[in-house]
């Protein structure tokens, strides 16, 4: 004990002489720069812009810097960050560590103040944007395996595959909460619940930073959360539209995930692309400043999303000049702009204001002072380009496994009539579908390419659903046709009919039809949404697969939960694979015929109805009856599946729930204990859900929360004691007054279908 206090006190001395070495060092390199240096520090321009080809936005193959252009914005301009890739294309690691060395050259020779430039990226469910990495389950997926470790593995893999294409900051994770099934990037998120998103957010954090949020270690990434805040809760449901939340509910739901990352240690943030009640969030100093700062204590750069300090003018119409905007968004405490074209004018702009005292040079002195922190914290001075020969793990089987089990734990079966599933033996099996053979949809957008159209490009070495259930059942006794398909038309995929009269005639041949329907790939604009029914193709073929008599197993590959109401009760089964990433087809063949037991629940509500959109946290009057019941307006019940629902292939039994009393104050912790049993034959894992309910309050409560969660693996015919220690301060809510109270009263506590009242003191 005595020998573990004084390791731990080591460490604690060392990082504090760290960190204080690193403001030292900061302060000092702050002090012997021009204000002009200054300014470029603050500026993030787009690879494109210095790259070779024709002009700003789009770029020629192969990858190279164009040594001009890179002059004038890196050493001109002294332009201190770059991001992303050129024309949305996936690059080879040895691309990536010459383009950067190249960038790191000019910028640390070239330059008087020798400062490295800092690289980003999106590698948001593996590493985007390199040839080979490897591709997890995106973030909603994985928050559907209920087991943050997932969220862990795809970080440490992520921060070592990015590092491996010589890139140490990653825009990423998503601490959105993913609110409405109809926002284009709802599969970003880890879904509509806030202690989800924390716990896997928080689990991210880790993996992206190390442990000890050491960056300058070669294997970890400086993480950048996003998008702050309240991006996806817009009215209209489509990207970059405004949105009114109550100061309150964005405390309780929408910033209370990026309080636990900030406090995990994150390093760096990314602003809200829309705006709220009015105010674009670029422009608010409430959020950045009062909130951010003030408030939450975060230390870290804050980095703006693309080109959103010039949309204060151009589109959001509270500057009346590119220059007041720039004003504006760094009076309010943007730190670093995403310009990412038009950098000279930025760059001229702040330099004006700053001598013109309208922003003051102390301002300008703070966010550059946190952006070297940052680039010595990175180890950016010592090693500016990390080499893609020291990563032999790049795209291994090792990281294949880890990207192959988050998969497999996640996928959720939503309806197994008669027990349908798994399918064993070799019968004939005709997959059809969309989705059914290509690697493009199980990936979705952010997958070698921005939309990730280019993922079959890729990714052809992995195994589509069609390819992998053959693997499995053999290649004879399986059979692919398409019914209807995604045709490319520009920068979208329309919906186009192949011939559905020929799968039905197939569908008749065989014994069982795996039914692969979903979404193609889109995000952010080009995901906005009209309808959230499945496309009308797709129900027509779901329909004539049913006319065949043989039992459909519905596959949905989607990022988001599209209307199925129209054929659910046709189908003998459903599966959701989300976006499973290049290990989903493999995930989903293996649990179809048994070799793996589903464990997947749903991390949103899977709604009936497209007027019926709601998390499961609504408030009670939602739910309205007459006096007798007659009428039920909306609510759970409308719900096609209810959030944290998912079967397994083993029958669970809850039961003796337990309390260690009924009456407690305010700092006390309830012992929550339950018995689940596997009645069934078949080993299985369940994720034991705690609700609570808040029975009345200052204001209205919601009908539940979840406040803690379990996975664990329960052999056949077992029972095992599942316990949960729940701090009352974890009952609390934002009141009227935006302060978390605990207001003494009645509490329900809920786990599965059992529950007791308590009261608080
Ligand atoms: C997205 C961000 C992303 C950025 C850089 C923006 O359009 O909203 O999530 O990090 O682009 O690619």
């Amino acid at each position: 004990m005595r020998f573990l206090f004084l390791i731990l006190f080591i460490v604690s001395c060392n990082m504090k002489n760290d960190f204080s070495e690193i403001d030292e060092r900061a302060n000092k390199i702050l002090s012997s720069l021009s204000l002009e240096d200054k300014i470029g520090q603050m500026t993030q321009i787009n690879l494109t812009v210095i790259a070779k080809g024709p002009n700003k936005w789009s770029s020629s193959f192969p990858m190279e810097i164009d040594p001009k252009k890179a002059r004038k914005a890196l050493v001109d301009f002294k332009v201190g960050s770059v991001l992303n890739t050129i024309n949305n294309t996936a690059q080879k690691p040895e691309t990536w560590f010459n383009t950067i060395s190249d960038i790191q050259e000019l910028a640390m020779n070239d330059t008087e103040s020798k400062i490295p430039v800092i690289y980003g990226i999106d590698a948001i469910h593996g590493t985007t944007y390199t040839d080979g990495a490897t591709m997890f389950p995106q973030q909603i997926t994985t928050a559907a395996s209920w087991n943050p470790e997932n969220a862990y593995n795809m970080a440490l893999v992520s921060a070592y595959e990015t590092r491996a294409s010589g890139i140490p900051w990653n825009f990423s994770p998503v601490l959105d909460l993913g609110i409405d099934p109809r926002f284009s990037r709802q599969f970003e998120t880890f879904g509509e619940d806030p202690l989800l998103v924390e716990r896997f957010g928080v689990e991210m954090i880790k993996g992206y930073q190390g442990l000890n949020n050491d960056v300058s270690n070669k294997y970890s990434v400086a993480a950048c959360m996003k998008h702050f805040v309240g991006y996806h809760a817009t009215i209209s449901g489509k990207d970059r539209t405004p949105a009114y939340i109550p100061d309150n509910v964005l405390k309780e739901f929408h910033i209370e995930p990026f309080k636990k990352a900030i406090e995990a240690g994150a390093k760096s943030i990314m602003i809200n692309s829309g705006l709220i009640n009015g105010v674009p969030a670029h422009a608010s100093y409430d959020l950045m400043i009062n909130t951010l700062r003030n408030e939450l204590g975060f230390e870290g750069v804050i980095l703006t999303d693309w080109e959103d300090i010039r949309k204060l003018h151009d589109r959001d119409k509270v500057a009346e000049s590119q220059k007041e905007a720039v004003k504006m968004a760094i009076n309010a405490g943007i730190d670093m702009s995403m310009v990412p074209y038009e950098y000279e004018q930025f760059v001229n702009d702040l330099l004006n204001l700053v001598r013109e005292g309208e922003v003051s040079e102390s301002r300008i002195d703070d966010a550059v002072l946190r952006i070297l922190k940052l680039k010595l914290e990175l180890g950016l001075f010592e090693n500016p380009v990390t080499n893609y020969k020291d990563f032999d793990d790049f795209g291994s089987k090792k990281h294949h496994q880890l990207a192959y089990k988050a998969a497999s734990e996640s996928i959720t079966l939503l309806k197994n009539d008669d027990k349908i599933l798994p399918i064993t033996g070799k019968p004939k099996l005709l997959v059809v579908g969309p989705n059914g053979n290509n690697m493009r949809t199980l990936n979705g957008a952010w997958s070698y390419s921005w939309q990730g159209d280019l993922t079959d490009r890729f990714a052809g070495e992995y195994n589509t659903i069609y390819e992998a259930i053959s693997n499995v059942y053999g290649k004879s006794n399986v059979k692919y046709v398409s019914g209807v398909s995604y045709k490319e038309n520009g920068a979208y995929y329309e919906m186009v009919e192949d011939d559905i009269d020929l799968a039905l005639n197939e569908a008749k041949k065989s014994d069982y039809i795996i039914l692969c329907l979903g979404e193609s790939t889109y995000t952010e604009k080009p995901g906005d949404l009209n309808d959230l029914n499945l496309h009308k193709l797709q129900l027509k073929l779901a329909k004539k697969m049913a006319q065949s008599g043989k039992p459909v197993i519905l596959i949905l590959n989607l990022g988001r939960p599209r209307l199925i109401s129209d054929i659910e009760s046709l189908m003998s089964s459903v599966v959701n694979v989300y976006l499973p990433g290049n290990f989903g087809g493999d995930a989903l063949a293996d649990i179809l015929s048994g070799k793996v037991n589903p464990s997947g629940k749903l991390p949103y509500t899977y709604p009936l109805y497209p007027n019926s959109l709601l998390p499961y946290y609504y408030k009670p009057s939602e739910v309205q009856n007459n006096a007798q019941g007659a009428y039920n307006y909306i609510g759970e019940v409308n719900n096609l599946y209810n959030f944290g629902f998912g079967l397994s292939y083993s029958d669970f039994k809850y039961g003796d729930l337990r309390l260690d009393k009924d009456t407690y104050n305010i700092d006390d912790t309830i012992k929550v204990s339950i018995s689940v049993s596997n009645t069934s034959d078949i080993d299985g894992f369940e994720t034991v859900q705690l609700y609570s309910s808040d029975l009345y309050a200052s204001i209205t409560p919601d009908v539940k929360r979840l406040r803690e969660f379990s996975k664990i693996n329960i052999n056949a015919r077992e029972s095992v004691l599942v316990e949960f220690y729940l701090p009352v301060s974890e009952l609390a809510f934002a009141n009227a007054q935006n302060v978390f109270v605990v207001e003494p009263g009645k509490f329900k506590i809920s786990i599965s279908n059992l529950s007791k009242e308590i009261s608080v003191l």
